[in-house]
């Protein structure tokens, strides 16, 4: 297999890092997929630890450095990324990393879209507002990134049921279960 073929994927994450793992794991063995890089936004973050376990190299940036092109362009240069998976990265994409990947840099977002999405629409606070709202069901969104929070084309979505009595933990539950089955494969079909 000529490595032009095999696609460099830099993995975006400011936290825990399941969806990171997971992805990385599902293309352990791909001869098309290779989880080259780990960016992350919080030394502190869970996912640095994972990538340790998982052997994939990682770049901690401050806030600042996400801004300017040329660090941020050398940091993927380096690696050679061809796309950029945003798993749990809670700062905005800035327009030079757009323009850089056109249509090559994905986002899940745990809700289905165009429904409780947008800053500040995050984690626990997604899943306390669906609960609030007594939605019968939720899910998760793939989308491309432009310059506003979960705003670009949608890529899939994939539904859960929220029961009556379902607490915002008991939809996060579902919601992580449903990132873990599709997240991967919705990567490989569009790589
Ligand atoms: C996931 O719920 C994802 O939908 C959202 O942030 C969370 C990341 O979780 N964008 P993890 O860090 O991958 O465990």
């Amino acid at each position: 297999m000529n490595n032009q073929m095999i696609q460099k994927i830099a993995i975006f994450a400011s936290g825990s890092g399941s969806n990171a793992e997971n992805i990385t794991r599902y293309f352990n063995n791909s001869d098309r997929v290779f989880i080259s890089l780990i960016v992350c936004d919080n030394p502190k973050a869970f996912v640095l630890e994972r990538a340790k376990k998982l052997n994939i190299p990682t770049a901690v940036i401050k806030p600042q450095q996400l801004k300017e092109e040329g660090y941020m362009q050398s940091i993927l240069n380096e690696y050679k990324i061809d796309f950029i998976v945003l798993a749990g990265f809670l700062k905005l994409i800035p327009t030079h990393l757009i323009k850089a990947y056109p249509d090559k840099i994905i986002n899940i977002h745990p809700a289905l879209l165009p429904k409780y999405g947008g800053k500040g629409m995050y984690g626990h606070h997604v899943h306390e507002a669906v609960v609030k709202a007594q939605e019968k069901e939720t899910g998760i969104t793939v989308h491309f990134v432009n310059e506003h929070y979960d705003e670009g084309q949608i890529i899939f979505q994939a539904k859960c049921q929220v029961d009556a009595k379902d607490t915002p933990d008991d939809v996060a539950d579902k919601i992580h279960k449903l990132e873990m089955e599709h997240f991967p494969k919705v990567i490989e079909r569009l790589i």
